[in-house]
């Protein structure tokens, strides 16, 4: 099978470097634009901006790149792929219009209603006033008020009751960013349930699904505090058994792929499913176009097969001739260690200390995602942004990766770093929970063989 050899990341978080991790222990030599210090240590970096497209169809020439991978959302929906496939370069990800399943949610609601895929019921309004009139008219609920359009996290109020939901109204029209709701905000009604991520990577009909994930996207401990990029994640979410797996496979990802190429749109790329599992099923809450941050740390350090025979497969459309992959049997967990002020403004260029001590550690791998360097501090890495780094480890099971991952977090350190402490939690109650019920089973029922 043709094999990719000099692929070019498009991007500079934990998830691109996740991904030169991965693709470089594959075989693949590895350039990242415009990657990070972590990065840097896997891969050749090269000063390129994501969105600058002319500049990366020039860096494919000059370092003969055959496979683009595109990590982030703004180039795919800015239409970088299509850029790349118009120069008859290979690229990995959706087309431009196909990344509106990301870039616009009246887009993706639209999809979801055609395709009869469950979600949450929902209205749509071209102001904030009409918004405005519309909560005020109808009972007190709890609703989610969204923002159409990327926000990076921004754009959606999660609200208990009207007073919260006409403040958020108040907050988007008080932002420059939202003030005109010139593409629309959507009032949604509020699911209630356990949050799962369900990753798959499609050629356009075959469908390949990763094992499911939880995101930490509150940025305090307990799930309080303001909305973050993501704060944390652990691979397999058990709340996910096969069979609900199957039926997430069959009414949500099948459907979605199928009335993507029914519309003329068919999607290639990753197939992020963000997922409320609700007394009446798992509904879809958003699809994102890519990897998630940080679930595709926690990703990385599982598989064990080939991601970029997986990547190459899909990029030429022969998805189906790949054996499934394989996944290191255990658990994985990925713990954000963030700047202070994060999600808020932060204050960069502190060194980070203890990087080479949690190396050492077995089975953690710490992916970089806001760091740098300066020539005025030879060999120091410094902090560069809110997300700085994502610990992650791998373990028999989830409680000892949930452990190996803060045993690296306590080797790191620099002047305000912080990160939650509560990282798989859910997973574990939930994995306890299922060994209470399992054993009150079996203590109720009679032994074999009484009468
Ligand atoms: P989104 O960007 O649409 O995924 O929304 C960000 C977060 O808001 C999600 O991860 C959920 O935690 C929450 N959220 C979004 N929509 C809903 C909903 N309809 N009901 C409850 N929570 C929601
Ligand atoms: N961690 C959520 C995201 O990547 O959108």
């Amino acid at each position: 099978m043709p094999r990719s050899k000099n692929v070019l990341i498009v991007g500079s978080g934990g998830r691109e470097h996740a991904l030169a991790w991965k693709l470089t222990r594959d075989g693949a030599r590895v350039f990242v634009a415009p990657g990070n210090a972590g990065t840097a240590h896997e891969a050749t970096n090269l000063p390129i901006s994501p969105t600058d497209s002319a500049a990366v169809l020039q860096a494919v020439k000059q370092h003969e790149i055959d496979l683009v991978v595109v990590g982030p959302e703004a180039p795919l929906v800015s239409g970088l792929v299509d850029k790349l496939t118009e120069a008859g370069v290979r690229a990995f990800g959706p087309s431009g219009e196909a990344a509106q399943l990301e870039g616009s949610k009246i887009f993706c609601k639209k999809l979801l209603h055609t395709n009869d895929i469950p979600t949450a019921t929902y209205r749509q309004f071209n102001s904030l006033d009409k918004a405005r009139e519309f909560l005020e008219s109808r009972e007190d609920e709890p609703v989610v008020v969204k923002a159409d359009g990327l926000a990076a996290g921004k754009g959606v109020f999660v609200c208990s009751n009207r007073e919260e939901a006409l403040d958020a109204i108040g907050q988007l029209q008080r932002d420059p960013q939202f003030r005109d709701a010139a593409s629309g905000v959507l009032i949604e009604e509020r699911l209630d349930g356990v949050e799962v991520s369900v990753i798959a990577i499609t050629d356009g009909r075959t469908i390949v699904t990763l094992p499911p994930l939880q995101d930490h996207k509150a940025a305090l401990d307990g799930d309080r505090g303001p909305n973050t990029g993501g704060m944390g994640a652990f691979c397999p979410a058990p709340f996910v058994t096969q069979s609900l797996m199957t039926e997430i496979e069959e009414q949500i990802l099948v459907p979605t792929v199928h009335g993507m190429r029914r519309r003329r749109t068919p999607f290639h790329g990753i197939l992020y499913a963000g997922l409320m599992l609700t007394s009446q099923g798992p509904k879809v809450l958003e699809f994102n176009v890519r990897f998630g941050d940080p679930e595709c740390q926690a990703l990385c350090i599982r598989l064990e097969s080939s991601l970029l025979e997986l990547l190459d497969a899909a990029v030429d459309r022969r998805l189906h001739e790949v054996p499934p992959p394989s996944w290191k049997s255990g658990a994985s967990v990925t713990v954000v260690m963030a700047s202070e002020g994060y999600p808020g403004t932060v204050e960069k260029g502190h060194a980070i200390r203890g990087l080479e001590e949690a190396r050492q550690l077995e089975n953690v791998v710490v992916f970089h995602a806001a760091t740098s360097t300066n020539p005025d501090q030879p060999g120091a890495i410094l902090a560069a942004g809110g997300r700085v780094l994502g610990v992650t480890a791998h373990a028999e099971s989830l409680a000892r990766a949930k452990l190996k991952a803060y045993e690296g977090v306590k080797e790191i350190r620099w002047r305000g770093a912080w990160c939650r402490k509560d990282i798989a939690d859910k997973g574990l109650r939930h994995e306890h929970e299922q060994v209470v019920a399992e054993s009150a089973e079996l203590s109720s029922s009679p032994p074999e063989g009484t009468a």
